[in-house]
């Protein structure tokens, strides 16, 4: 199938999901759409979290994608379900694959999730992971200074250092988990940071690679794979200033940045 795979998120964070499914599925086109200019969602009231999910996805599936996937956390969280319902093509979350990775390899059923407040609050971690084992037992925590720390391009040094370490102290304080959900697009850019403080027998998972698998399988189920021989030609849209989505594309990306084309979309409201 021609057509390429929607990608949505808050901002910047989602392209380590995108860079996960360009590696897993190097065939495939995708439409990145990042709603830089309204960033941060993890502290919005759910209905504004929805009113803006939706006006990314008008906006992809006038271009006709074939799969959507939600690679925001917090979007996750608050629109799956009726996404879902909704769009008459499949959409994926980053929440479920990201339980069910965690699930498969933690011992003692102690598991760790830590996301902005928004999907913090919304508990959709603990109900995605009971609604698989409901004898696991989730500790949570809300990171807030992460996303703003990440976004700032602090991601490593002294002060990057300290604010994981402060943040973290109340997780680590409840002890015992010995699997933890990176729950948010932007923690798996300060994973060594968070592994080195929550020590080396905790297992740290990041989602997106998880959801790249099931995008993957759900292509391959329903038939939807590119069968051609063209290189696809990605897209990458900000709602916010172009040239800082680039610079931060730049740095994410191993591949040169002159593969992507950046296009600002108006912001729908
Ligand atoms: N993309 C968001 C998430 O994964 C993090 C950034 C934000 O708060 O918008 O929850």
């Amino acid at each position: 199938m021609q057509q390429p795979i929607g990608v949505i998120d808050s901002g910047v964070g989602g392209l380590t999901v995108a860079r996960e499914l360009m590696r897993q599925l190097p065939n495939e086109r995708l439409i990145y759409l990042g709603d830089t200019k309204r960033c941060p969602y993890g502290p919005r009231i759910k209905e504004e979290v929805i009113q803006f999910t939706w006006e990314m996805v008008d906006h992809l599936m006038t271009r006709d994608i074939k799969l959507l996937v939600v690679a925001c956390n917090t979007a996750t969280a608050f629109t799956l379900e009726e996404l879902q319902k909704r769009l008459n093509i499949p959409v994926i979350g980053v929440i479920q694959p990201g339980a069910r990775a965690a699930i498969k390899v933690s011992q003692n059923k102690r598991i760790g999730v830590i996301g902005t407040e928004g999907t913090i609050s919304s508990k959709a971690y603990t109900k995605a992971l009971n609604g698989i084992d409901k004898d696991i037992f989730v500790s949570d925590l809300a990171c807030p200074p992460f996303v703003p720390m990440v976004e700032n391009g602090v991601m490593k040094g002294e002060v990057a250092e300290r604010t994981v370490k402060n943040t973290l102290k109340p997780l680590k304080d409840r002890n015992g988990i010995d699997t933890l959900i990176l729950g948010c697009t932007h923690y798996p850019l300060i994973k060594d940071l968070i592994q080195k403080e929550m020590g080396e027998n905790i297992q740290v998972i990041c989602s997106g690679e998880e959801t790249a698998r099931e995008v993957s399988l759900i292509l391959a189920y329903q038939d939807l794979f590119y069968k051609g021989t063209k290189k696809p030609k990605h897209e990458f849209h900000t709602t916010g200033d172009l040239n800082k989505f680039k610079a931060v594309a730049n740095a994410w990306f191993e591949e040169p940045v002159e593969l992507l084309k950046l296009v600002v979309i108006e912001q729908a409201s």
